[in-house]
């Protein structure tokens, strides 16, 4: 049954892979394979007996029902890769997307060699699974029997009395993961970890008129030129106080789009000549293309500014949009 559902979501992961929307099944698929390695882990320690890890011959010549030696590496070697895909995977998302227990890495360059790691990885596991088919058949073959349903019943023909697997714990477990992903694939999860990076001098000094908007939206020469024309922000006198604004010169331009490799500051970086909206760059205007002109015109909106209108999570600086929730004109 583990071996089934872990196929099954190792398969969801690889087919859903990174690509908008199926981000959120990709990202479900990856936790619930977390679960059941988890999951594997232990019930090596409290499972049925050719499960256990003291039953593994890793070094020993294999007897009984159990693993094969080759099998039980090979198994081994599996679980190996899976587990460095859900770590690399958690790193990447936490890089890129913002979101997930690693959201507010301190140094997101690491995300990109992870996304490497974690591709690799990928196909590491397709390359172990032909190997693996093929030692499957060429078994069945020679044991004339068909290995392929121990793997969904546990089971294996064998003259030993079997020892009774708990069957009713693994179903019961199994259960739950399935419960899980499907749980975890349907909703917005929970952010937990590290928050994305903030600054209280900032939210205070520039989160008072509009929202303080996330540095990694606009390169650092935009956040320079907007301390240096403080004077005349949008027909505002911003009167920063000297160690004020030399404070958040640094902090935004320490956390300016270049730093960042979430996909829309990737897009931001390069942009020349200083832009002082984020609502005129091409990043932000190819993300809100599709938004006909009745939502802008909404009372409810009124401006491009207000992205709190649309984005529940700006204030945290998120805004996934998927999540996004436009007020319809309708609604007032
Ligand atoms: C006294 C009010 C006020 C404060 C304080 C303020 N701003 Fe603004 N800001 C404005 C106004 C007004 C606009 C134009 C809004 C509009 O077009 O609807 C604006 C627009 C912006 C925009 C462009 C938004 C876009 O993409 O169209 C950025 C970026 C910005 N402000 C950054 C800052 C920063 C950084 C600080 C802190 C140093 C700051 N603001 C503090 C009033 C303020
Ligand atoms: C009228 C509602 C609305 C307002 C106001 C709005 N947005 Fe959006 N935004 C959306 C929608 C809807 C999407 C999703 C577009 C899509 O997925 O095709 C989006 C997408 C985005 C994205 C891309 C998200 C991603 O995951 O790649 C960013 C970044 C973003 N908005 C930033 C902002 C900022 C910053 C502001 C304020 C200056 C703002 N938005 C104001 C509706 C809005």
């Amino acid at each position: 049954v583990f071996h089934a559902l872990l196929a099954l979501g190792v398969g969801a992961a690889w087919l859903t892979g990174d690509e908008a929307p199926a981000i959120g099944w990709h990202t479900a698929a990856g936790y619930g394979v977390a679960a059941l390695i988890a999951f594997r882990l232990a019930w090596g320690f409290v499972g049925g007996r050719w499960s256990r890890w003291s039953a593994f011959p890793l070094l020993r010549r294999a007897e009984g029902p159990g693993h094969s030696t080759t099998a039980a590496w090979s198994a081994l070697a599996a679980i190996a890769i899976v587990a460095g895909l859900v770590v690399t995977g958690v790193i990447v998302l936490g890089g890129e997307e913002l979101r997930g227990p690693m959201a507010g890495l301190p140094d997101p360059s690491h995300a990109v060699v992870m996304h490497s790691v974690h591709s690799a990885l990928a196909w590491a596991i397709l390359g172990w699974l032909g190997v693996h088919l093929a030692g499957v058949a060429k078994q069945s073959l020679a044991e004339r029997q068909n290995l392929a349903r121990g793997m969904v019943d546990g089971k294996k023909r064998t003259s030993e009395p079997g020892v009774p697997a708990r069957a009713g714990v693994a179903a019961l477990l199994a259960a739950s993961a399935v419960g899980l992903v499907g749980w975890t694939g349907t909703r917005e999860l929970p952010e937990v970890g590290n928050p994305l990076p903030a600054d209280p001098i900032y939210d205070e000094a520039c989160g008072e008129c509009h929202l303080a908007f996330p540095p990694r939206l606009l390169p650092a020469a935009s956040w320079e030129r907007t301390l240096d024309e403080a004077g005349d922000h949008f027909d505002e006198d911003l009167a920063l106080d000297p160690d004020v604004s030399a404070h958040l010169r640094a902090w935004l331009v320490a956390n300016a789009a270049e730093t960042r490799i979430d996909e829309h500051a990737v897009r931001a970086a390069p942009i020349e000549g200083a832009p002082l909206r984020i609502t005129e760059t091409s990043p932000w205007k190819t993300a809100h293309q599709g938004i006909p002109d009745a939502v802008w015109e909404n009372p409810d909106v009124k401006s491009r500014v207000r992205c709190k209108s649309c984005h529940p999570d700006a204030a945290e600086g998120r805004f996934d949009g998927a999540f996004a929730a436009i007020p319809s004109p309708e609604d007032r």
